[in-house]
């Protein structure tokens, strides 16, 4: 694996690989070994143009526990508010000797361009592009399933996830959505039709309106934030209207199966699409989800890396 662009580049296989490799650095690190070597040596690059808490941090944590050495990047305080391009910063971190540049930016397919324009020689890891995806985050919702739902073994086949939310807006629904197909899962998209995007059609999954009727027969809840940062326009009429059709509340997560799960990718708004006490409760597997970032990038940077010597 030379990049991690898009959820559809795994196949099964690469998946299966990506996920075993994650669970077995996830037992070293709850041995308490410490840092691991593979990775010493090397150069992981974190280039964030957008704003994040986990996505960065988790790639951070999972670089330094393979032992790479790490240079944050954050568009903010650098020369790209000056006007730099994509291309010379990416022309500067080669020239800098990244082995690897952890990519998050506010257009879709900035991180393809990273990897094929020929700037830079190192792999690409997308960790995030505008509205269309964010691989890794689908991995560790994929590892999270298969640790409740299939003992932490195997692939998901037969599992009914529900997507609920904000899908028009939203990377980590779309690269869940191939992901999860790829596993074997069966995903539903839960949605106003404002907030579903055009061509919803094509994706293999069923769509629905109505989140009542959806979560009988889920195995898992996936709840996406309202994105407010990115609608330039008004998609439902206010957010008491919204969190009532489409918020997870008590009321509507006592009627899931008792083996469901909650999830979120976060940031949430909590009190919107998913109420503080369901954020809380038992059922819900959010504060795991980020844990599991931890190592689903451990495994997806050793795995691009190679774990082989330093240039
Ligand atoms: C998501 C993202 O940035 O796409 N968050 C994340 O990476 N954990 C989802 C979101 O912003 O709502």
């Amino acid at each position: 694996m030379k990049h991690l662009l898009s959820a559809a580049d795994l196949g099964y296989d690469d998946a299966i690989l990506i996920l075993d490799t994650a669970k077995q650095l996830a037992a070293a690190t709850e041995q308490g070994v410490g840092k691991l070597p593979p990775l010493r040596g090397r150069t992981v690059v974190n280039l964030f143009y957008e704003d994040s808490t986990r996505t960065r941090i988790s790639f951070e944590a999972a670089a330094k526990r393979l032992s790479a050495d790490v240079i944050n990047f954050s568009a903010k305080g650098s020369s790209v508010s000056k006007g730099e391009s994509l291309k010379d910063t990416a022309l500067t971190l080669e020239a800098m000797g990244a082995d690897a540049v952890v990519i998050r930016h506010n257009s879709s397919g900035a991180p393809h361009r990273l990897a094929n324009a020929g700037w830079i020689s190192g792999g690409v890891v997308n960790a995030g592009d505008g509205t269309h995806e964010h691989p890794t985050q689908a991995l560790l919702d994929a590892f999270t399933l298969r640790n409740h739902l299939r003992n932490g073994d195997g692939d998901l086949k037969g599992v009914n996830v529900t997507i609920v939310g904000d899908v028009l807006h939203s990377r980590v629904a779309r690269s869940n959505v191939l992901l999860l197909n790829t596993l074997g899962a069966k995903v539903r998209l839960v949605a106003p039709p404002t907030l579903l995007p055009y061509g919803i059609e094509d994706w293999d999954c069923e769509v629905s309106y109505d989140l009542d009727a959806s979560l009988e027969g889920s195995d898992a809840v996936m709840m996406l934030r309202v994105q407010r940062e990115r609608m330039n326009a008004a998609y439902f009429p206010n957010a008491h209207e919204y969190s009532s059709r489409y918020g997870l509340n008590v009321t509507r997560m006592n009627r899931l199966a008792e083996s469901a799960i909650v999830m979120h990718p976060g940031p949430m708004n909590r009190g919107m699409e998913i109420s503080a006490d369901v954020a809380d409760s038992d059922r819900s597997v959010i504060v795991e989800q980020v844990a599991n970032g931890v190592s689903v990038r451990m495994a997806v940077l050793y795995l691009i890396l190679g774990g082989s010597e330093s240039k």
